[in-house]
């Protein structure tokens, strides 16, 4: 366990989780996460705010009396997912008179996931505040960043907010505040990617009451500590953005590489007229990196072969994660190659109508692509250009 003075009797005490190589089963980790769970000593009370995940409890519980923590008065739930809930029952029961404070819906939540008794609840509802003494917690209720049960809690003499899952990312540090690095920044643009991209809108409108908060500091659930709150806000910023950029995704999956020469060729033809591009191995590739470039893409183009009939079961996977992680995408097209036939585009197309997007006409060749097939794509590389030129992208 890792206890550092954060300010005046505000202490940061989690750990980081080294070993943690995906999150969610999902998305592979680069660098494990952290889980921050966070102390707050007023002079008459104390709270903690979020708890550990439950592979930690024992560690986290005895790191109480190992750090002179005797009393808890509060124990907050920001949120009841277990990485952050899963020791509130151990920590109950360690301070017997301590009180749950939460809203209705993680109420709701831990009562059913985590059994905690009602009568140790107390429920809060948006904007209500409870006061440790010298210190005031304010309750701000932020509903689908990333379940429908968050909330932040605004420290309101230090002018700090705690918000959850919300502006955090799955890395490990030594030191608890933030320094801005390329390896920081693209470990939270995943963590957007997976967890708040689906909640883009919800994302836009909570950044910006952070914003206008002017805090002195972001205190994640996730990842090390912001004391400047512009950097990650101002990245959460433009990743929840309504606009993509001038990028086109290119997934593919290729067993006798008829569809990756079409894809390759693509892609230079798009070069050729100002548009970035980027491929993707579905059948190899790490699906973290594939959704953060679904953060910024415009077009997305799949290029697929054709097994038993269908598409590769690869091509489905990547469809079905575009589908659910709603990205801001606008347009969309499928290459493939096929050996005796089948429908390979149709059920992919299915899966993408949720998304609304703009599909320019298929290329489907049988084999390698001949002569008539290189005009398609040629085609298709300038009509991406003409949408993206309409959008002032390129
Ligand atoms: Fe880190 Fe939604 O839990």
């Amino acid at each position: 366990m890792i206890y550092k003075k954060i300010k005046d009797d505000i202490l940061y005490a989690g750990l980081n989780d080294k070993d943690r190589i995906i999150f969610d089963e999902l998305i592979p980790l680069d660098k494990g996460t952290s889980y921050n769970s966070y102390i707050i000593k007023g002079s008459e009370k104390t709270a903690v705010i979020d708890t550990m995940y439950p592979k930690f409890t024992n560690e986290y519980i005895k790191s109480f009396d190992e750090n002179g923590i005797t009393t808890v008065d509060y124990i907050i739930a920001n949120h009841g997912e277990q990485d952050h809930s899963g020791s509130i029952p151990a920590l109950l029961e360690k301070f017997p008179s301590a009180i749950l404070i939460t809203n209705s819906v993680c109420a709701k939540n831990v009562q059913e996931m985590l059994l905690v008794p009602e009568n140790r609840i107390k429920i809060i509802t948006n904007n209500e505040e409870i006061s440790l003494g010298n210190k005031t917690l304010k309750f701000v209720i932020a509903p689908g960043v990333h379940w429908p049960d968050t909330m932040f809690t605004y420290i309101k003499e230090d002018n700090i907010i705690c918000t959850g899952d919300f502006l955090g990312a799955h890395y490990i540090f030594d030191d608890v505040f933030a320094t801005p690095s390329e390896d920081l920044e693209k470990s939270a643009k995943k963590y957007f990617a997976e967890i708040m991209m689906p909640f883009s809108t919800v994302c836009r409108k909570y950044i910006k009451q952070i914003k206008d908060l002017n805090v002195e500091m972001i205190l994640p659930s996730h990842g090390p500590i912001h004391k400047d709150p512009n950097y990650i806000l101002n990245l959460y910023e433009d990743w929840a953005g309504e606009r993509g950029k001038n990028l086109v995704l290119l997934p593919y999956v290729s067993m006798y590489h008829s569809t990756e020469e079409m894809i390759d060729y693509l892609a230079k033809k798009l070069k050729e007229k100002g548009i970035d591009s980027v491929k993707y191995d579905m059948a190899e590739g790490n699906l973290g990196d594939l959704a953060m470039a679904l953060v910024d893409g415009t077009t997305l183009v799949m290029g697929t072969s054709m097994v038993l009939a269908g598409p590769h079961p690869a091509a489905f996977n990547t469809v079905y994660l575009a589908s659910v992680l709603r990205p801001k995408m606008k347009i969309a097209s499928f290459i493939g190659s096929y050996g005796w036939g089948g429908d390979l585009f149709g059920k992919m197309a299915e899966m993408l109508a949720p998304l609304r997007l703009d599909v320019i006409e298929p290329i489907l060749v049988k084999g390698k692509a001949k002569a008539q097939d290189y005009v398609k794509i040629d085609r298709m590389a300038e009509i991406i250009y003409e949408k993206h030129h309409a959008l002032g992208l390129v």
